[in-house]
């Protein structure tokens, strides 16, 4: 199977809130693919950041793909609201909830990619089953719940498996936290071709970033 491509998702959780609409046209401008979007519920990560009236403000500012983020549970009740409000791709967390098979189902019923993300401490194998409803793995490389923490130097090795596992499929494989010029490489050699970046985007200049960014992983595969 031919090298899926490299995609650039910036989360939004680390932009000026009060200038949202800019910034979300700042990284189109600057050559990214996706808009990361991180909801956080207090509950299921120790963080509130928003929720789909912020979307929904949002969709008519780009035609980028939504990559949203749920760090919420439960996360059944709400699909519906998140596909209504702009998602494309919708990504729970395996951890939250008993019956993960069926909300990637309700996902791909509304007819929205449907995303896995894995704690750290997750192992690779909870996905093993549900192959077939995913079009994305999410690989989270900090422990969620906070923009601008260390990525943790085990996941290359889950990202590696991860791979495997996913092996000759259509899937992508995404990894999320503490993603900079150095630390994007080692996942893209792992098996990532979707980065998301907070702080090593809005924290600069988003278009000069997102640049190096891809330039470090151009070299790394
Ligand atoms: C963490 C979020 C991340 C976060 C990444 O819970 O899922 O998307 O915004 O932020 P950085 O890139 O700053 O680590
Ligand atoms: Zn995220």
């Amino acid at each position: 199977m031919k090298q899926r491509p490299l995609r650039i998702a910036p989360s939004i959780l680390a932009a000026d809130f009060a200038r949202l609409g800019d910034e979300v046209r700042a990284i189109d401008k600057g050559g990214a693919d996706w808009v990361h979007i991180d909801v956080m519920d207090g509950h299921f990560v120790p963080n509130i950041s928003f929720g789909t009236p912020i979307m929904q403000s949002l969709r008519s500012h780009t035609k980028m793909p939504f990559d949203v983020h749920l760090m919420i549970a439960p996360v059944d009740p709400y699909l519906t609201q998140f596909a209504a409000a702009g998602a494309d791709i919708i990504t729970v967390h395996a951890e939250a909830g008993l019956h993960l098979d069926r909300t990637l189902q309700a996902i791909k019923g509304l007819g929205k990619k449907a995303g896995a993300s894995l704690n750290p401490a997750t192992p690779v194998s909870v996905l093993e089953h549900v192959l077939d409803r995913l079009d994305l793995i999410l690989i989270m490389t900090v422990n969620p719940g906070f923009g601008g923490q260390s990525f943790i130097p085990a996941m290359v090795e889950k990202i590696r498996q991860v791979k495997a596992l996913s092996a000759g499929r259509d899937i992508d494989i995404e990894v999320d936290g503490g993603i900079t010029v150095d630390t994007a490489p080692l996942a893209v050699r792992a098996g990532a071709n979707a980065l998301v970046a907070g702080s090593a985007i809005f924290k600069g200049n988003h278009a000069e970033q997102i640049r190096a960014i891809r330039g470090a992983c151009a070299t790394a595969v």
